[in-house]
């Protein structure tokens, strides 16, 4: 839901106070002590907000709030619009063995028309990226932050997975850059997402777009450090859904290893990526600032596939990508031998290495160019 909606929300919610019932977390027992196990009186907090018939907030005053395996699941929910508005911090147990084997810290599940306002959700992440930094076997995986999964699609079903129609706007998403796998926001078996004017630094993706994903809209990102923004990895599995209609726009990378990335591993897969448009971004000493790699294998060993990439890349778009690549090959197109990419657009690239030329490097790769080339252009002709 945007600020707009929001405000417009919250006017009516004070014309018609009567009607909007207020569940204060404080009240179900919650504890700003940051020490209390609160996890109890927010899943209490959350089955009364449900229960109720007219709209429904939960308020989280300030203060910090000890919470685990949160689990608000909203199928039983009467209230059709329920906000969660946080003035304070959500914090998960400082021993990472707690949740570290779990698949989520918080999830929101089956649920419909919710809003979530505010606060600061601290994972308490730093003891964990130390263990597996160490290389220490006996770390646990770690956990999804805020997980939302099954969303109400239309006719009243539950879909298998994913969500629809959301929103993410003005979040601030940090993890340290050496951090392992602390993707800033994934998005995948989901349509109509837009995440918004937003800031991301991780130590992996700012965001990555898995398999099943149509109609997402990312705009006014500010990424760095990470690894950039991922469509894929994709073509693990044979039968794979593809990710269509995805717009990134206006964003600034700054010291990430890859700008805009379209990954796939080399196996066989019956999935694709089509229609994606990139436009006005700024690179700020990106090692690889426009990547299309279909050989994507990130430990280089002998586990790597090393096949022809089934996925089918078409009708990518680069649009007005300027400023500074880390390394001389600021455009690398890599495309699978046996489906090469097609459509591709270049548009008004002007990307320069420590003040001098960059290079273009394609494999496989087809498409136009227009207007600006630096690098120079390295495409066939489609
Ligand atoms: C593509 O996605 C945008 C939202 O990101 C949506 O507004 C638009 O209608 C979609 N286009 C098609 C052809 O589905
Ligand atoms: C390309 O970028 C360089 C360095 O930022 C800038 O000086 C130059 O004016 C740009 N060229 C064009 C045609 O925009």
């Amino acid at each position: 839901m945007s600020l707009l909606a929001f405000f417009f929300l919250f006017l009516i919610n004070s014309s018609l106070a009567a009607n909007t019932n207020i569940y204060n977390v404080q009240n179900y027992g919650a504890k700003s002590d940051g020490k209390t196990d609160s996890s109890k009186a927010f899943l209490n907090a959350w089955a009364a907000a449900c229960a109720s018939t007219s709209p429904a907030t939960i308020n989280v005053p300030s203060g910090k709030y000890l919470i685990h395996n949160a689990y608000f699941n909203g199928q039983t929910c009467k209230s059709k619009a329920v906000t969660i508005h946080i003035d304070g911090t959500l914090l998960a147990p400082s021993d990472y063995n707690v949740i570290g084997n779990d698949e989520n810290w918080i999830k929101f599940e089956k649920v419909n028309g919710i809003s979530i306002y505010g606060g600061t959700f601290d994972g308490q992440g730093a003891a964990l990226w130390a263990c597996k930094k160490s290389n220490n076997k006996k770390c646990p995986d770690g956990d999804y932050g805020i997980d939302f999964l099954q969303l109400k699609q239309h006719y009243n079903e539950w879909s298998n997975h994913g969500c629809h129609n959301v929103k993410l706007q003005g979040m601030k998403v940090l993890a340290q850059g050496n951090s392992k796998n602390t993707d800033g926001i994934h998005v995948k078996l989901s349509s109509g997402v837009s995440i918004v004017n937003s800031q991301i630094g991780t130590g992996d993706d700012c965001v990555s777009i898995g398999p099943g994903t149509s109609n997402l809209w990312i705009e006014g990102i500010a990424c760095g450090p990470g690894h950039g923004i991922s469509i894929g990895s994709s073509g693990w599995k044979e039968q794979e859904l593809g990710v269509q209609n995805v717009t990134i726009k206006t964003v600034t990378f700054t010291g990430t290893t890859n700008g805009v990335r379209v990954k796939t591993w080399a196996r066989p897969s019956n999935g694709f990526v089509r229609n994606i448009l990139f436009q006005h971004i700024v690179m700020v000493n990106v090692q690889n600032p426009i990547i299309i790699d279909q050989n994507y294998c990130p430990n280089h060993d002998e586990s790597c596939p090393q096949q022809s990439s089934g996925i089918k890349i078409s009708d990518v778009t680069y649009q007005d990508i300027h400023g500074t690549s880390a390394t001389k090959v600021a455009v690398k197109l890599d495309c699978s031998t046996t489906n090469p990419c097609s459509g591709i657009v270049l548009e008004d690239l002007n990307l320069s290495y420590q003040n001098q030329q960059t290079e273009a490097s394609c494999v496989n790769a087809r498409g136009r160019v227009s207007g600006l080339q630096k690098p120079t252009n390295c495409l066939l002709k489609n």
